[in-house]
């Protein structure tokens, strides 16, 4: 048994979604051997973790979101001894290893859930949340069978799916593919927990668990009075009952017998459950991802639904928590993942004119705000958006769901089609643009099994770091100064101007050293004035993206587009 260490706190985590980072065979997929062969760019960067997206077997309804076999690899990312080698190739580069635990659904093809619909009398149906339908009689008397609550699911439509031949529905918060587990059933929370202890005996160092805060739903089901057309039944399931006690459960049973970190994919957690999933008195999570941030350009979260870029949500989703849990608990900042478009395309940034500028500011604003930073492949070069050529360009599920809802709902088909484009997660799983080749050094010819982002001539790894204005070489600055700086580490954050919607600002102070970080999140020059609290003759710039020097530093100055800086205060 491994005392518990915060190794969490100083490290920082390479998100790698195996099937568009690298095809060693050219089979058109990522895999196990094409990871290993870059696992040395990953460390380079100043990486010093490494989270897959699930390796594990899965029919790829959800591209690994719906496992089949939680103990297995899926063969086309490799084998175990693939696995067994990738876990000690990172290791021996000083890289920790951190696994997805998809734990809210398995696959409709996972063997508990085949056993649970082929035999009635089996154990396995009470590893699933199956109910009766209930019959609802229209006008004219006839009858009809509908599902057990109505409630939605995250990929819209019903949550339930009718069990054929019979008036049994079973319930799925995700896909029809992705049956939920019943962890009311002690079966089914010892099945993970020894999950968990194989990974961990298998060298991993951690895991992300999905949409963790769903595991519990409030029981008797019911129906969700709100008015909504989405999103029904959110209240029923989101940081249900027994939450925390679920995971305490997992903690006692096998994360807390080893050194592990976790950290917890939040659907729109409460801020109160929150606190407490992360809790250093609770033990129960490290961390979460609170991705408040991310709705600054849509409504309420829902990534197909645009609205203009508003700097003060983004500042309340991304400083909020770090002012809350500062001292009690530990944070996580994060600006991509697999789920989201790419961050020099969003927010307003206009991609072609800005792409730099916005790809060195945004990691200078975030990642020396207070916590563990997250980092996703293509991120540290600039990737952007894809431009598709149409929905058929779009393998991801969750966009076509969206959008024959969008049709059904009677939105013309270009509208759909143009608010699907505009969220689609997609964007993030186009091959990693490794140089100028065909297909971008992703493999050797073999059409990818999602389509190239046509930009990769352009914009890829070889050109970025044989560029003078590499992007990949800032992130190394950013993360070198991160590592280096205990007040970047664990400083407590003050936040300046809240209410300003051009800039943002911040300070970090720890041990008596301070920081000041300053950056104008707009496409027009912005004035600054320097905080009260700092004098400008003590301030030197520690780093900048657009070669500001002191003699350009004032009191009051005009920050360029997209500009960034880190002060550092020298006291006298
Ligand atoms: C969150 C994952 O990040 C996403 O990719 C997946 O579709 C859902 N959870 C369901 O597992």
């Amino acid at each position: 048994m491994a005392a518990k260490t915060n190794w969490y706190k100083e490290a920082v985590v390479y998100q790698v979604y195996p099937l568009s980072f690298k095809d060693s065979n050219n089979d058109g997929m990522g895999d196990i051997p094409g990871i290993i062969s870059k696992l040395d760019y990953i460390r380079d960067l100043g990486a010093t973790a490494v989270w897959f997206s699930p390796l594990y077997a899965s029919p790829w309804k959800d591209y690994g979101y719906d496992i089949s076999d939680y103990r297995a690899i899926h063969p086309a990312f490799g084998t175990m001894e693939d696995f067994d080698r990738l876990v000690a190739e990172c290791h021996a580069r000083g890289l920790r290893v951190i696994m997805d635990a998809v734990f809210n659904h398995t696959s409709s093809r996972h063997a508990w859930f085949r056993a649970a619909l082929s035999d009635p009398d089996s154990p396995y149906r009470d590893y699933y949340i199956i109910r009766k339908g209930r019959i609802r009689k229209d006008k004219k008397g006839s009858e009809e069978l509908i599902p057990p609550t109505n409630w939605t699911s995250s990929f819209t439509g019903s949550a339930w799916e009718r069990i054929l031949g019979t008036d049994e529905y079973y319930l799925h918060l995700f896909a029809p593919d992705q049956p939920d587990l019943n962890w009311e059933n002690p079966a089914v929370r010892e099945e993970m927990a020894d999950i968990l202890r194989f990974w961990l005996d298998r060298g991993v160092d951690g895991f992300r668990f999905d949409v963790f805060n769903l595991l519990s739903k409030e029981y008797p089901l019911r129906d969700d009075r709100n008015r909504l057309h989405f999103q029904k039944g959110t209240q029923y399931f989101v940081d249900g009952p027994r939450m925390h006690e679920f995971l305490n459960e997992l903690n006692e049973k096998a994360l807390s017998l080893y050194d592990t970190y976790t950290v917890g994919e939040s659907y729109t957690p409460d801020e109160v459950h929150a606190h407490r999933y992360i809790h250093e008195e609770s033990g129960e999570l490290d961390t979460i991802f609170d991705f408040g941030h991310m709705t600054s350009d849509n409504v309420g979260g829902m990534k197909f639904i645009p609205r203009p870029f508003s700097l003060i949500k983004f500042k309340r989703g991304l400083i909020d928590p770090q002012l809350r849990y500062h001292g009690t608990g530990w944070n996580t900042l994060v600006l991509e993942n697999h789920d989201c478009v790419r961050c020099v395309s969003r927010f307003g940034i206009n991609d072609k004119k800005y792409r730099y500028e916005a790809a060195t500011f945004l990691p200078v604003i975030t990642y020396f705000g207070w916590g563990t930073p997250f980092i996703y492949q293509g991120q540290e070069i600039g990737m952007t958006n894809a431009k598709f050529r149409s929905m058929r360009d779009l393998k991801d599920p969750v966009s076509h769901f969206v959008y024959d809802t969008m049709t059904e709902m009677h939105i013309p088909a270009r509208a759909a089609e143009k608010m699907i484009m505009f969220g689609a997660r997609d964007h993030a799983r186009t091959p990693m643009q490794w140089d100028g080749s065909a297909n971008a050094g992703f493999n050797e010819g073999t059409a990818p099994w999602q389509c190239m982002n046509p930009n990769y001539r352009k914009i890829n790894v070889e050109a970025d770091l044989a560029s003078d204005k590499s992007i990949y070489r800032f992130y190394q600055k950013v993360l070198e100064i991160r590592r280096s700086e205990p007040a970047l580490l664990y400083g407590r954050t003050i936040e300046y101007y809240p209410d300003d919607r051009q800039v943002i600002a911040y300070s970090r102070d720890y041990g008596g050293k301070r920081f000041l970080i300053v950056g104008n999140f707009s496409a027009s020059r912005a004035d600054f004035i320097m905080p009260g609290d700092f004098e400008l003759d003590e301030l030197s710039i520690r780093l900048t993206n657009l070669d500001r020097t002191e003699a350009e530093t004032e009191e009051i100055m005009q920050l360029k587009p997209y500009e960034a800086l880190l002060f550092e205060e020298n006291k006298k």
